[in-house]
Order: structure tokens, then sequence, then C-alpha cells
């Protein structure tokens, strides 16, 4: 039978961090047997806050070397460059048509964004990012989307825009359902553990990056936050020990239980030493591989180039489709 197609995709701006290692990108290797992957660097989602040209060129790169260097294998799944796809801006346009005022603007994540730079400033692409998010995923007609808590709203609209468009035009999309990852589904900072891992943070001690060298990382991890108290238990009183067990759970694949056990009579200290050698031994891999990468452009290009027109022919028929129901 065929197998379901699965769309992802991780913006190019700041550093990608252990928290998308964990809760994405770790995930991402194991599906690419079962499912039929499109791993996408959403580089058109970026562009909706200002970016440097120059820094958004290099990102973009470091997406795509830090997938690979992860396990993701181009030979099996479909790793490109959402902007090479043009597709992408035309379907978000047709469904821009479909799409209500009313419904962007309850958007929370928009909401939260405009709040801090000021919603007159912000720009309409940001507004817009839902919709070109479901242009992303109808575009491939993907059965299933790995969405965090933050992008559950996002994938609701995408819902609701596939079955809209249906019901005005007839069949066209299939409506995705959102693929609940259980592991590393929210590493917190380790600054502050009541905040997500961020790689948009100004913080540099609040997250791992994927390509920090590993004295880095011990240092880091040394001075993240602590409870008060000193025993290695994961409760809610103990939110930043809790992230640590989390953390190291979902990186060495044992259970928090398995390491409180572990962990019985001795204190923070130890925690912290171990879970830095685990992290790094699971990020220095992955660091080194990507490094090499970076250091052949040309190839990495190449490659990107070889997805995005493998996307294109999977996404020809989808757009067409919709284009002529909508009487284009
Ligand atoms: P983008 O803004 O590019 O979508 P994010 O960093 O918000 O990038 O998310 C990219 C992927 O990494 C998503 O699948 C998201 O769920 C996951 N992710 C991001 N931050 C964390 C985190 N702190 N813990 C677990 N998963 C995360
Ligand atoms: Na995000």
């Amino acid at each position: 039978s065929k197998k379901q197609r699965v769309f992802s995709g991780i913006q190019p701006s700041g550093n990608l961090h252990l928290g998308n290692y964990l809760g994405a990108l770790k995930n991402w290797v194991a599906l690419q047997d079962e499912y039929e992957n499109y791993f996408c660097i959403v580089d058109l989602h970026a562009i909706t806050v200002p970016q440097d040209p120059k820094v958004l060129r290099q990102k973009i790169r470091e997406v795509a070397a830090i997938y690979l260097a992860s396990g993701i294998d181009p030979e099996k799944s479909v790793v490109f460059r959402q902007s090479r796809v043009s597709g992408h801006a035309e379907l978000a346009w047709l469904l821009n048509c479909v799409a209500r005022f009313g419904e962007l603007s309850r958007m929370t994540q928009f909401k939260d964004k405009a709040q801090k730079g000021g919603a007159e400033s912000a720009s309409v692409g940001l507004y817009d990012y839902p919709v070109l998010m479901a242009a992303d995923i109808l575009l491939y007609n993907a059965h299933l989307v790995p969405v965090g808590e933050d992008q559950r709203q996002h994938l609701e609209l995408t819902r609701t825009l596939a079955r809209r468009f249906n019901n005005q035009h007839g069949e066209t999309f299939v409506v995705p359902e959102p693929m609940i990852l259980e592991t590393g589904a929210r590493v917190m900072a380790l600054d502050d553990p009541t905040s997500k891992m961020s790689k948009s943070s100004p913080v540099q001690g609040s997250y791992v990056a994927i390509l920090d060298e590993p004295d880095v990382i011990r240092r880091k991890i040394r001075r993240a936050k602590t409870d008060s108290g000193s025993e290695v238990t994961a409760s809610p009183d103990k939110p930043a020990i809790t992230n640590l067990l989390d953390i190291y759970a979902a990186t060495t694949s044992r259970t928090v239980a398995e390491l409180e056990g572990e962990y019985e009579g001795r204190g923070y200290g130890d925690l912290k030493k171990d879970l830095a050698e685990a992290v790094v031994e699971a990020l220095a891999p992955v660091r080194e591989r990507a490094l090499a990468l970076l250091d052949a452009p040309k190839e990495l290009d190449d490659l990107l180039e070889a997805g995005a027109e493998k996307a294109r022919g999977a996404a020809h028929r989808a757009l067409g489709d919709a284009r002529t129901k909508m009487g284009l």
C-alpha cells in the first residue's frame, strides 16, 4: 500500500538547538521508513520578520546541513527549500482568498508576536503566516504533520481551509491530522524552565545549540538553573530539575523514573555532569558532520536543488487541481 505523506519544516532563523533536535529532528529521522516525508527549510516563513540576506543565506545552508547530519537521508526523504518551489507562494494566494480576516485575527501566535513589536509595524506576511503554512501542507496533500503545542492552532486552521475549499469546490485536499510526538516535545530553556527553549532567545545560555562546541555545551549545562532542595526528582515544584531529567531521558532514550532511581542519594552536580556528557555524545557527531557538509556549499546547494525538483513534481498536481477548480 502507498505510504502516508508527512510534511515538516523549520525556519532558517536563529540557531537550531537541543529542543529542535529532540522534539523535531530526532523524531523525523525515525519516520523515514514508515512515511513519505517532505522535510522543508521554510525560508519564506523566515522573511516574515526582517532578515539580513547574507545571514539568511548562511542559515539556510546551516539548517540543510543539520537536517542531513541528524540522519535525514535525501535518498529516502525530499529535502528542499520552500522558496525554490513556487507552488507554496501560489497556493498561499489561492488560500488567502478562502481564509477569512477574522479567523487569522484570532491566531494567538500572531497576537503574541505582534504584541511584542506592535501589530501596526508587523509585516502582512507575519499575519498571513498560517495561510502559507496551510499551503505548505496542502500542496503535498500531506496526511500527517508533526506539530508542537504552539502550532496546534495553525494546523487547525489548515484543516478548516482544506474542508472549506473541498466544500466549495469539490474534493481537492487531504485534511491533515496532527502527529503527536511524545519524546522531547517540550524542552524548556536552561535559564528559565517556564519558557520553551527557543532559537529566537537573545540569551545564549538559555539553549544548547546543535552546533555548539562540546565545552560550550558543558558550560551551559553546568550553569543551567536548578531548584531549591537537593534530590534529583521530577515534580511540579522542581521545574528546572524536571526539565534536565526530561532532556536526559529524551537524549538517552531512557525513562525519567529510571534516571530518578539512578540518582538517588546523589546531587544536582552529578546529574548536570552526566547530562552534559550525554548531550555532547549525542550532538558532537551531528556537529562534525554538519560542519563537513558546510565545507562543501556547492554540493549542499545541488542537493537542495535536486530535492526542490522532486517537490515541484509532487506539488504540480494539487496546485493545478486547485487552480482549475477555482476557475483559473
Ligand atoms: P519554527 O519557528 O521554524 O517553526 P521552531 O523552532 O518553533 O521553529 O520549531 C521547529 C520544530 O522544532 C518544531 O517541530 C517544533 O515543535 C520543534 N521545537 C522547537 N522548539 C522546541 C522545544 N523547545 N522543545 C521541543 N521541540 C521544539
Ligand atoms: Na515557531
